[in-house]
């Protein structure tokens, strides 16, 4: 056995478990053997007894003629499996139904050598011997073959039972161990894929269910969540880098004409746009790393209860004159004692997020309405305009990061307003769906409807 199987827990456990129900079975064989065999044993040797004491009806000082008469009669009356000797104190045979060498006083049992009967069909005896007072040797024995054959079929099922136990344990053992190893072999040959390099690469479940696959699984979504981190990571990188050019550029651009032209008239005007270009797109840059963090995680930790009915209606109140000055209405329908844990701070960034949408894409004349209500734990809140929306195909591009549907880009925006707003809710377990508010083609609106789990009372 390769020393890594013997190792395994699988065949420890093994080995101990055979180790029990040896232990086990030689118990049981033992109190089988002494319960049969004894009792066998037993029974002949009172049978023996009787005979003898029937024969030495006065003891050893029965006199020999009458020790003979009978011993000549039990020889001569059936049953024949009990079987007699009586030999003078010169080892001279007197009487008998059996071959055997005169034996000493005691019991005996005799096994006749290969080949040897001791009476016809006899080859096995036990029997018991006296020394009378007169000198005679007096052997009365009984058939034992039953005796010996049971012994020897108890020896032999104990042996055989001792090794099966031993091999399928054994066996069993070895054959766990090694699927175990396997199994293992193959969670670390994933992890070493993976610490070259190949993020992707998550590890084999066997499809059982058992503990291993069970493990395997939670340590798949344990590097799905690493993967998805790293992706972001890199993502965030690639779009820092990306995004933050075209502003700096423009910067750059203004500056460069300022330097072309240094006319002081124009001076402080291109200094405040420079600085307007410049807040942009730092504001640009701490988006980027919100979103960032919210996708991490991290800000779980500074959940509370947050009052959303306050929260809702101030953002509503806040945003309605910013509404009226881009002609569009807002109306808001709040449910009263709507509370729930999480970050009040990002929740407001996401529902402002959602209000600004409508505002600028659902163009001037719209009208938003912000409707937040509650069924059982469910807190159900839609943010719905009635103008151009987004059609359901293109659902998944609003939502990606710098995703902007409008081509000419005819709006402000970067196209991270979405993707904060499905992150948060994400981060607050919530479901983020789009869909559309009315049933009218020309302006079917956009619904963003959310669902966040209200404060269960503690
Ligand atoms: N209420 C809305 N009505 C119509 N289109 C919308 C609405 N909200 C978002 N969109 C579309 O989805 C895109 C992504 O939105 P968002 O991530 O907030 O980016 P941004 O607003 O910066 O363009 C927008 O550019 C716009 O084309
Ligand atoms: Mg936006």
């Amino acid at each position: 056995m390769p020393p890594k199987l013997v190792r395994t827990t699988s065949v420890r456990l093994a080995s101990l478990g055979v180790g029990f129900a040896l232990v086990g079975a030689t118990v049981v064989f033992a109190v089988i053997y002494a319960g049969t065999l004894g009792a066998l044993r037993t029974t002949l040797d009172t049978n023996i007894n009787n005979e003898i004491a029937e024969i030495l009806i006065d003891g050893s000082r029965t006199p020999q003629p009458i020790v003979l008469a009978n011993v000549r009669t039990a020889i001569a009356a059936p049953p024949r499996d009990i079987f007699y000797l009586l030999a003078d104190a010169h080892g001279r045979v007197q009487a008998a139904d059996l071959s055997v060498p005169i034996p000493r006083p005691g019991w005996h049992t005799l096994t006749a050598a290969a080949g040897r009967e001791f009476a016809p069909h006899i080859r096995v005896l036990r029997g018991r011997a006296d020394r009378l007072a007169s000198g005679d040797v007096l052997f009365v024995a009984a058939d034992a073959t039953m005796l010996e054959q049971l012994d020897a079929l108890i020896r032999r099922s104990f042996l055989i039972g001792f090794g099966v136990t031993l091999a399928i344990g054994l066996a069993g053992g070895i054959g766990f161990g090694r699927r175990a190893l396997a199994r293992v072999e193959a969670v670390s040959t994933a992890g070493q894929e993976i610490m070259a390099g190949d993020f992707t690469r998550r590890i084999p479940l066997s499809g059982s269910g058992d503990e291993f696959d069970h493990l395997a699984s939670v340590i798949n979504a344990m590097l799905a969540r690493i993967e998805q981190l790293l992706g972001n990571i890199r993502a965030v990188g690639d779009e820092i880098a990306h995004d933050l050019r075209s502003p700096l550029a423009r910067l750059r651009e203004s500056l460069e004409l300022l330097h072309r032209n240094p006319d002081p008239a124009l001076v402080p005007a291109a200094l405040a746009d420079a600085i307007a270009q410049v807040d942009a797109t730092l504001a640009l840059a701490a988006a980027i790393l919100r979103l960032a963090q919210i996708e991490g995680g991290a800000r779980r930790a500074s959940f509370a209860r947050v009052d959303l009915t306050r929260l809702l209606e101030d953002l509503a109140e806040t945003y309605e004159t910013v509404a009226e000055d881009a002609d569009v209405r807002l109306t808001a329908t709040i449910a009263p004692d709507l509370a729930l844990n999480g970050d009040a701070a990002l929740l407001t960034q996401m529902i402002a997020n959602l209000i600004e949408n409508a505002i600028t894409h659902g163009g001037s004349g719209s009208t938003i309405t912000v409707t937040a209500r509650q069924d059982d734990a469910v807190i159900e809140l839609i943010i719905a305009d009635d103008g151009p929306g987004i059609p359901p195909s293109r659902h998944g591009e609003a939502l990606r990061r710098f995703g902007r549907l409008d081509a000419s880009r005819a709006t402000e925006g970067h196209g991270l307003g979405l993707p904060l707003a499905a992150a948060i809710a994400t981060l607050h377990e919530a479901s983020f769906n789009l869909g559309t508010a009315r049933r009218d083609a020309a302006r079917p609106g956009l619904a963003v409807t959310i669902r966040l789990w209200s404060r269960r009372p503690c």
